[in-house]
């Protein structure tokens, strides 16, 4: 855990270990309104650029919501979305139960509007590569395979990102639920070439929910 202190410089009250961070790491929904330092944000964007990638393509990157402007123009996207979904279920041939949906998905979402600091993050397209090279000499190969080495390379320097904040003793949250309202976040970010995968919450944690439960061992590990 680090103190954070007036000039953002970080000072060791103690290490914790890789197992009691992966354990006491949980999704944060409420935090306070203090931003964390500086120099605290730029070593998550650090410990994240650590993870593996397909021939160190390193394709992640981070793109932070910090203007007025962008968190408005996220929550209008998302209001408009929201309100389209909802005149789209009025009609549907399950409107409460759908409803019910919508504004579940939409309390998991809206949260985050009110985080000190908010990521939009996404992945580019690595330029080459074997899958690229078969298609260039005309050999079929699944597009899948590129998007599913993406999407395992976010979720790798996610990883890192989030110990990283547990150790400084900073709250986060990944959110996907509100992609399912903002039909593209290319107008939200400016940036076309990132394909935005999620949001991620960060700061100091105003609550302390109780870890949510695990599968055993037996269940999610088999050997053949
Ligand atoms: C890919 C992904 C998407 C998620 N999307 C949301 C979300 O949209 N909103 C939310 O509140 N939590 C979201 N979460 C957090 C999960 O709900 C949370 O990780 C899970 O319930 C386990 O709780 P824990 O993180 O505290 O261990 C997401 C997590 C992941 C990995």
């Amino acid at each position: 855990m680090f103190k954070a202190t007036s000039n953002g410089r970080r000072k060791i009250k103690t290490m914790i270990d890789l197992n009691t961070l992966l354990r006491q790491r949980r999704s944060i929904r409420k935090y306070k309104e203090t931003p964390p330092p500086e120099a605290w944000i730029e070593s998550l964007i650090e410990a994240a650029a650590w993870s593996p990638s397909p021939r160190n393509t390193q394709p992640v990157r981070f793109i932070r919501l910090e203007s007025a402007a962008s968190r408005q123009n996220l929550q209008m996207a998302m209001l408009e979305g929201k309100e389209l979904l909802l005149t789209k279920a009025a009609v549907c041939n399950r409107p409460k139960h759908l409803r019910n949906w919508i504004n579940a998905y939409w309390r998991y979402s809206a949260f985050m509007l009110q985080a000190p600091v908010l990521f939009a993050v996404g992945t580019v397209k690595p330029e080459g590569g074997f899958a690229h090279e078969l298609r260039q000499s005309g050999i079929k190969t699944p597009q899948k395979r590129d998007d599913a080495d993406g999407d395992i390379t976010l979720g790798l320097s996610l990883q890192g990102f989030m110990l990283q904040a547990q150790e400084l003793g900073l709250g986060t949250c990944i959110l996907t639920a509100p992609l399912a309202f903002i039909k593209t976040m290319d107008k939200i970010t400016g940036a076309k070439e990132i394909a935005v995968k999620c949001l991620v919450a960060v700061g100091f944690a105003d609550e302390d929910p109780p870890p949510p439960p695990r599968n055993p061992l037996d269940y999610i590990y088999r050997r053949i």
